[in-house]
């Protein structure tokens, strides 16, 4: 009753921002992503006779209160599956500095998915894993498949899943993800999702989000870069605008975070590849193909507030170790 799965992050191109049920995570529209090869978190899973509470051992620190309660419930979700009630140990860990403002929920509900359901012996399908994911986190239900990867919000529950439209080898981008601070301590996304429908602006951004999404999706399979670079940027400025107008009002960019934005439009007028986009946090994911990647973390390394730059190609689907 032992399983250990790994699982990406992944970084939207067209953002989920709002669901129209916060419990059971279903989106106001439907999102896309890619998957960032080299961050990964590992997750072992072990239902345990002996133990009488489940235990989350997070970089090797225990975990107690809302982290282990969210963890519990995919878990409670498992048993329920696969009629057991064994507790579980589960230790996880990222390869990439927390704080780096890459959203570690994605892969981390991911991972936990696969290695869970596994470990209890059930044998779901990749719809039904991104589901699973998708409990602990939305984002989660976009780092069970691999490569460039749309999740539709679906009519119910159980249609409210994530595929790859395109694998990892589709096209060789590269995320550079300019760090601007590490410590600040944000409006995290499961606060901030119910306060989306606050801002007299969501309606309208959710009303645009078909055009969007088919945007996106055309320019990923047409590898087109220049529809690519401005569809993504309107798309985060669009969910950012909603966030600065939320009541309360979320801000998450910084001085640097607009240094970096008005660099990477710059540089992209000079011909460079390169497009900025930005999750809930101030830092910056900077979208270039794989042979712009070091000259692109150079360019960033050498902007005032840029504190590290964290580089990462197009990532595979969740899967299991074998033990
Ligand atoms: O999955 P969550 O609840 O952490 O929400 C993710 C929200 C954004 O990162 C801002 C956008 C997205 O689609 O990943």
């Amino acid at each position: 009753m032992k399983s250990t799965a790994i699982a990406n992050p992944n970084i939207a191109f067209i953002k989920y921002w709002g669901n129209r049920d916060d419990d059971l995570r279903l989106p106001v529209n439907g999102s896309f992503s890619m998957n960032l090869d080299g961050l990964a978190t590992k997750t072992q899973v072990i239902f345990r006779e002996d133990l009488a509470e489940d235990q989350l051992i997070l970089n090797e620190k225990e975990e107690h209160g809302a982290g282990l309660a969210r963890v519990s419930k995919i878990l409670d979700e498992v048993r329920a599956a696969a009629g057991i009630s064994f507790r579980a140990e589960v230790v996880s860990e990222n390869n990439f500095p927390t704080g780096a403002g890459i959203a570690s929920s994605a892969a981390a509900f991911a991972a936990l998915a696969l290695a869970s359901s596994k470990a209890a012996g059930l044998e779901f399908d990749e719809p039904a894993l991104s589901v699973l994911a998708r409990h602990g986190s939305g984002s989660a239900s976009r780092s069970i498949p691999g490569g460039f990867v749309e999740w539709q919000m679906g009519e119910d529950d159980k249609s409210s899943y994530a595929f790859s439209i395109a694998p990892a080898d589709h096209w060789d981008l590269a995320d550079c993800v300019a760090v601007v601070n590490t410590g600040h301590k944000e409006t995290g996304s499961t606060q901030g999702h119910p306060l989306a429908a606050t801002s007299p602006l969501q309606a309208a951004r959710v009303a645009d989000a078909p055009r969007r999404i088919k945007t996106c999706r055309d320019a990923i399979l047409e590898r087109d870069f220049e529809k690519f670079a401005s569809i993504v940027e309107a798309d985060s400025d669009i969910m950012h605008a909603v966030m600065m107008t939320s009541n309360p009002a979320l801000f998450y960019w910084q001085p640097a975070t607009l240094r970096v934005m008005d660099s990477v439009r710059a540089w992209r007028a000079e011909g460079l590849p390169v497009f900025y986009t930005i999750d809930a946090g101030p830092n910056v994911h900077v979208i270039t193909l794989r042979e712009k990647m070091d000259e692109v973390k150079a360019q960033l390394m050498a902007l005032e507030g840029v504190k590290d730059v964290l580089t990462a190609t197009v990532g595979g689907p969740a899967h299991l170790l074998t033990d």
